[in-house]
């Protein structure tokens, strides 16, 4: 029995691989209707300490799209942290104005450390270079959508493979489904050793690469990443890196006929624009669908769809 009811989602390894199918198979619900008023008793807090687009506005618009009210704010700059106050007085504080708090903070631990506080549940939205669970899910949803199926699938992941929370994510909840991954990095920027510990423990084989040309040929999805500048202690090691691979239209001679393109978004120069024409360009229709996860995963969290 699948019961996500009053969980907090903070990692993608709190939830089983049933539990994911669940939330995918509600999105889908979510995307055949969208405008089910069900949310129409609850108020929702969306505490963004950390810029955002898309995983700010599509909570937003999901909570809105289905009846339900949303509170908030999108810096630290207008709440009372800018004063002096704690994460825990904040959350305690906000937990008395909403059924579920949405939580984005640059700390790393800090989305585990506001459920162990919080008398509501918290749903992740991103805790600095380690976990974006619900751009885990919307991957996966996209992943699914456009392949037919999450299993055996062969997926590169290029660029920032060691600050990309939303790569860790991914990488973790396709080792469930019996990925082979392609790793292109630069040296500098590998995998890390505890998340490739998740696919040797389940079996799984990993390449490493630094050309991205090698996985092209060979890639199902081709997910790439922004470097993530903001991240990294030495801004002279951005500067060597940040440009390390920029994918080109006249690359993608010789892909997969099924093979798409996934980014998180945002991107910096990673994709050049030529490709957003390219049909196998996926990234503004994977944002899309973070608006029928997200649904899906308030709606289950407040035991309002199993
Ligand atoms: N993918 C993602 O997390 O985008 P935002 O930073 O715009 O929310």
């Amino acid at each position: 029995m699948i019961n996500l009811k009053n969980r907090s989602l903070i990692s993608i390894t709190d939830y089983s691989k049933e539990e994911i199918l669940k939330v995918l198979e509600i999105a889908e619900d979510f995307e055949k209707d969208q405008r089910q008023q069900i949310l129409t008793k609850n108020v929702i807090a969306s505490l963004f300490f950390e810029p955002s687009t898309r995983t700010r506005l599509s909570f937003e618009s999901a909570v809105q799209y289905l009846g339900g009210s949303i509170i908030g704010f999108a810096s630290a700059d207008t709440s009372s942290v800018k004063k002096g106050e704690s994460l825990k007085d904040t959350i305690l504080t906000v937990s008395n104005y909403s059924d579920l708090i949405v939580m984005r903070n640059p700390l790393d631990g800090s989305a585990r450390f506001a459920s162990e506080v919080s008398p509501v549940p918290i749903i992740n939205a991103g805790d600095g270079a380690n976990q974006h669970p619900t751009q885990c899910l919307l991957d996966l949803y996209s992943i699914k959508k456009t392949q037919g199926t999450l299993e055996d699938i062969h997926i590169a992941l290029v660029g920032d493979l060691k600050y990309g929370r939303t790569v860790h994510s991914l990488v973790q909840a396709l080792s469930l489904f019996n990925a082979t991954f392609h790793l292109v990095s630069p040296d500098s920027l590998k995998l890390p050793s505890a998340v490739k510990t998740y696919i040797k423990n389940a079996g799984l084989e990993y390449h490493q690469y630094t050309d991205l040309n090698e996985v092209i040929p060979i890639a199902d999805i081709i997910y790439m990443t922004r470097v993530q500048g903001e991240r990294f202690p030495d801004p002279l090691e951005y500067e060597k890196v940040k440009n390390a691979y920029i994918l080109e239209n006249s690359m993608l001679e010789g892909s997969k006929p099924n093979m798409r393109i996934l980014h998180p978004l945002p991107r910096v120069n990673e994709i050049n624009e030529d490709v957003d024409s390219n049909p196998k360009a996926y990234y503004f229709q994977q944002a899309k669908n973070g608006v029928y996860i997200r649904q899906a995963l308030i709606a289950a969290i407040l035991g309002l769809k199993s």
